[in-house]
């Protein structure tokens, strides 16, 4: 699920080419059936943009704390525990959006999900943000509602049409799955949903947004503890282990391979912007400025401005990109082109089985950071006869989806507004 501000989306389009500690915690892909591939996970605009404000509670030491992920469904969540008692549920990790919250009893309308619903009545550390308050006005389509009428309710809408709607609140959050390295967040803000829509998976119970605008993302919320740096190794699907999702220090990434990008700003909205510059199929190389006869190109001759979001699973390339991978591609792997059979994916093969001629696909960032994608993750068997390529073409935003970053290592530092990252096949350790 891409989930993405739709204000975001326009100022893109039309404003182009714009240490603390740490803890970790575990990642938890949904569930895998034959087909993980929901391209219409891409949820290129959500409704609100939250106004960056105040910090509700900063400084809470410094820590580092880890946590695991799980795979379900090509999509990746975080154990995460929710009041007093704490109640475990699992959360989507979407670096796409930007709000917090979980589903609430009594449900208006809820969709199913397999922990327990979070009761806030049975939660002693739960507490409503009122109406009226700077809080609740600095969500932008807030209003008053409850019983009293003083209660602050939500609207939050994806792209895709999803939404969540509900109460504005506060809550005691256990992140963490690793001794030592769990973190207890007192008053944090985030959406008790008691009318969420369809478009969500029964594996989680919502979406802890990691985009860092707004005061109600957990990032702006933790950003002063974990020093503003946060960062996750996303385990391929096909091979077994945990994910880990860690903030503060534990989520350098350094060494030999490592490479790091600018943070690419656009609009006042922190979001995971990356400049790509060109890609290169084996030895074929190209970068956005070639061929250019359209106006697009030339008005961002520099690159592409690109998505990093661990909430939606293919990638999506400008059309003219794709079009030379397409050709680069193919060239390479010398297989008839065919269609996906799920109408899902738009690069399908047709492999006699044994071996393929895979390319390897690199993704040029800005600064000279070269993202070999990993071929298992980019060259998907999906049947024994067929092999496709989780790439797709887009007129709108362009987005580095899970698959093309399975394999690794992420950091996000948005104090130094740089994304590093490094190819692992140890994103299992802590
Ligand atoms: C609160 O939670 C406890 C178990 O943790 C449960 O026995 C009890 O029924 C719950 N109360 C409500 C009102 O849901
Ligand atoms: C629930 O949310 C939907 C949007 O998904 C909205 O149309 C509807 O009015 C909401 N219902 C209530 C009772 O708030
Ligand atoms: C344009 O693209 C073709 C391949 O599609 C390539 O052979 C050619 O060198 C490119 N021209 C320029 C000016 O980059």
């Amino acid at each position: 699920m891409a989930t993405l501000l739709l204000a975001l989306l326009f100022l893109l389009q039309s404003a182009y080419g714009g240490s603390g500690g740490g803890f970790t915690a575990d990642l938890i892909p949904r569930d895998h059936p034959a087909s993980p591939f929901h391209p219409d996970h891409v949820r290129s605009a959500a409704q609100r943009s939250i106004s960056r404000a105040h910090h509700l509670w900063a400084r809470h030491g410094s820590k580092d704390f880890q946590s695991d992920v799980t795979y379900s469904n090509s999509e990746y969540y975080m154990k995460v525990s929710i009041g007093s008692p704490p109640l475990e549920t699992f959360v989507l990790v979407d670096t796409g959006s930007d709000l917090l919250w979980t589903q609430c009893k009594p449900c208006i309308k809820c969709y199913r999900q397999k922990s327990p619903i979070f009761n806030p009545r049975n939660s002693s550390t739960y507490k409503t943000v009122r109406c009226g308050t700077r809080l609740c006005e600095s969500l932008t389509g807030a209003r008053c509602g409850g019983h009293d009428g003083r209660t602050c309710n939500y609207f939050y809408g994806y792209g895709d049409e999803s939404s969540t709607n509900g109460v504005l609140a506060m809550e005691t959050f256990r992140i963490g799955t690793h001794p030592g390295k769990t973190m207890t967040l007192p008053r944090t803000v985030f959406g008790c949903s008691y009318n969420t829509s369809k478009g969500f998976s029964s594996a989680g119970s919502g979406v802890i947004g990691l985009g860092g605008s707004g005061p109600f993302s957990f990032i702006s919320q933790i950003e002063d503890s974990i020093g503003g740096q946060f960062g996750y190794c996303l385990v391929p699907e096909s091979r077994k282990g945990t994910s880990k999702i860690s903030f503060g220090e534990d989520s350098v990434v350094s060494g030999p391979g490592a490479f790091s990008t600018p943070l690419v700003s656009v609009g006042s909205d922190r979001f995971y912007f990356v400049d790509l510059e060109g890609f290169s199929v084996g030895k074929t190389s190209f970068s956005y400025g070639d061929n250019s006869t359209n106006s697009e190109a030339k008005e961002s001759s520099e690159g592409v401005i690109m998505l990093i979001d661990s909430g939606t699973t293919l990638t999506y390339v400008p059309s003219r990109f794709f079009d030379h991978l397409e050709s680069a591609i193919t060239a390479a792997i010398a297989l008839p082109r065919v269609p996906d059979p799920h109408g899902n994916l738009d690069l399908c093969y047709r492999s006699p089985g044994g071996k393929l001629n895979t390319p390897t696909v690199t993704l040029h960032f800005a600064g000279g950071a070269d993202m070999a994608l990993n071929t298992g993750s980019t060259f998907l068997h999906l049947k024994e006869d067929l092999v496709c390529v989780p790439i797709s073409p887009t007129d709108h935003l362009p987005i580095l989806g899970t698959f093309a970053q399975m394999g690794f290592k992420f950091r996000f530092d948005l104090w130094k507004n740089t994304v590093s990252f490094m190819a692992t096949t140890k994103c299992t350790a802590q």
